[in-house]
């Protein structure tokens, strides 16, 4: 049997809402401008996810787009992984949800909680389980309702939130040298109070203080943040590259999270790459966690600004501390 060396991305799909909440509308709701988010975040305008519309939901509906560019039938899918910290449920996993709504029932399934990072992570985990010949396929979906964790009484956190989901579909590469040729994954539990979500797991249970709190919504300490996104962001993109012999001289497009246009433009100065070579969609979608970096990924994808032989780096950084990037030959 020929051996593994990476997998490749050969099927993807991107699902966002229809609604669309604007800066403006957001004046309506909390003291803000338009003024300041764009010239502060370089975000325009979110799509929100309806009411009853839950995250495996939007997984599906990229998921299905994704199989059929791949030509997978849903049958012939063996695992399926959902990053996401917003899931329908603690459990049932969201991976469970999507398994039952594409009726992909041969797979295995689970979710990963890595923040922002987690599309990141979870390529990290789908390249592995293919290298070592456990899986010949994998269905990978960053999906966020991340609105119905936002106190949209806080005008800190609430102009910064989207919902969406973006997927793709991996298989083993089959030339030696293409696909995820690297990653690096890194965290630091430490610093989890900057970013979190307090109430409603088994540090504290649900109750009717904790909702009288707003302790069920993201509570973020964004300029503490800020410095911290951009090292782990530069370091873990310049580690990815050097790990196979790369510098930043061979990239040819940056998708980072998009968090922060800000963020973004700091981290591809010290990375040395010009504007051209950085994948932005965050003025019409915002933050949407791990969906940010997987759509960012798909969009550059459909847009046709990766051609074969391209190196692409992902990188991504979010609650946890977690961090990460992914080097992948195209
Ligand atoms: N409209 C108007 N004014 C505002 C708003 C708003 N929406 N929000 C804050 N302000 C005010 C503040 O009250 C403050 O006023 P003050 O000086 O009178 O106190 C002033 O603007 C500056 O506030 P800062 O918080 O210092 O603003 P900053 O420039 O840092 O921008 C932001 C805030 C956008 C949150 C930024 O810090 C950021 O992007 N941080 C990183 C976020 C991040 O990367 N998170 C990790 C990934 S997310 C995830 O994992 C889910």
């Amino acid at each position: 049997m020929n051996r593994i060396n990476s997998a490749k991305i050969v099927g993807v799909g991107n699902y966002f809402p229809k609604r669309v909440l604007t800066n403006y509308d957001l004046e309506k709701m909390v003291d803000t401008s338009d003024e300041w988010i764009t010239t502060r975040t370089g975000i325009k305008e979110r799509r929100i996810a309806d009411k009853n519309e839950t995250v495996s939901d939007m997984a599906k509906e990229a998921a299905k787009v994704a199989l059929k560019r791949a030509k997978l039938k849903p049958k012939e899918v063996e695992l399926i992984i959902v990053a996401t910290i917003t899931g329908d449920m603690s459990f049932p996993s969201s991976a469970c949800f999507v398994q039952a709504k594409i009726g992909a029932f041969n797979a295995a399934v689970f979710d990963i909680s890595a923040a922002c990072a987690g599309f990141i992570y979870g390529l990290a985990i789908a390249n592995s389980l293919i290298v070592s010949g456990l899986y010949k396929n994998a269905l990978l979906i960053g999906a966020e309702k991340l609105t119905c964790i936002t106190d949209w009484q806080d005008r800190n956190t609430c102009i910064l939130f989207g919902d969406g989901a973006g997927a793709c579909v991996l298989k083993p590469a089959k030339n030696k040298d293409e696909g995820i040729i690297s990653s690096y994954l890194g965290g630091d539990g430490r610093e989890g109070n900057l970013l979190m979500l307090p109430g409603g797991g088994s540090y504290m249970p649900a109750s009717h203080e904790t909702v009288d709190k707003h302790l069920h919504y993201i509570k973020m300490k964004g300029s503490e943040l800020f410095k911290v996104a951009i090292k782990k962001m530069t370091d873990a993109s310049q580690i990815a590259l050097h790990k196979i012999g790369l510098t930043c001289k061979d990239v040819d497009l940056l998708v980072p999270h998009q968090a922060n246009i800000r963020i973004i433009k700091a981290v591809a100065k010290r990375l040395g790459l010009s504007e051209d070579k950085v994948y932005l969609n965050i003025r019409k979608y915002g933050n949407m966690s791990s969906a940010s970096t997987a759509t960012a990924l798909n969009d550059a994808i459909l847009e046709g600004r990766i051609k074969k032989g391209d190196i692409v780096v992902l990188t991504a950084f979010g609650g946890g501390l977690t961090w990460g990037a992914a080097v992948i030959k195209w």
